[in-house]
């Protein structure tokens, strides 16, 4: 046997070792809440993989894993709010071109997600490390009648879209993080693994 056979194999064997403690079943609606579950400190430690079911994911809802002791936020966006990231202006690296906050398979596209309507992003604020809040509303009164959906970091004020992208006057330096995921069926995503390695 080669030895990416072997790598392979012991690559199935980990992720369904994991997914048995690191399945995230259940769906928030526009509070985002952690998973129930809690990994060991030993899977933490080692980076284990995440599996998320997206089944029940409907748009504008957003559920939050955890992954090396970080949130990894997915959310579904709607179809208008599709449209609306395709339309801000205001956006510090629309295309996405500071390549450090993502995997390369990952579109340098307003959706920046490997499936349109889902996106994955590790919910930590690149400004000084606050969690930034969802706010998917439109034009809420404190965000503003630009506003579109997005997130809002409660500590200095940095603003992303739907996508992580960071807005203009915020004081994070960059777009949110897209950990290295992958799709093992329509709606499963397994988080923590690259899709070229999958
Ligand atoms: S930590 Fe988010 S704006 Fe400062």
């Amino acid at each position: 046997m080669s030895n990416d056979g072997v790598n392979k194999g012991r690559r199935r064997l980990l992720v369904g070792a994991t997914s048995a403690v690191g399945a995230v079943g259940a769906i928030g609606a526009a509070v985002p809440f952690v998973a129930s579950w809690t990994p060991s400190a030993k899977a933490r430690t080692a980076g284990a993989p995440v599996k998320v079911d997206v089944s029940k994911l409907e748009p504008g809802q957003q559920m939050v894993a955890s992954w090396r002791g970080k949130p990894v936020w997915i959310v579904r966006r709607s179809e208008e709010a599709l449209a609306n990231l395709a339309k801000l202006n205001n956006l510090q690296d629309p295309n996405s071109e500071n390549v450090a906050q993502q995997p390369e398979y990952i579109p340098q596209t307003p959706a920046r997600s490997l499936r349109d309507d889902i996106a994955v992003l590790v919910g930590i604020c690149t400004h000084l490390g606050c969690s930034p809040t969802y706010r998917p509303e439109i034009a809420p009164a404190d965000l503003g009648a630009d506003w579109v959906g997005g997130y809002y970091c409660p500590c200095h004020g940095s603003r992303f879209d739907l996508s992580g992208r960071v807005m203009n006057g915020s004081p994070a330096p960059s777009n949110l993080v897209i950990p290295p995921h992958h799709y093992e069926s329509d709606s499963v995503i397994i988080v923590g693994v690259d899709q070229e390695t999958a």
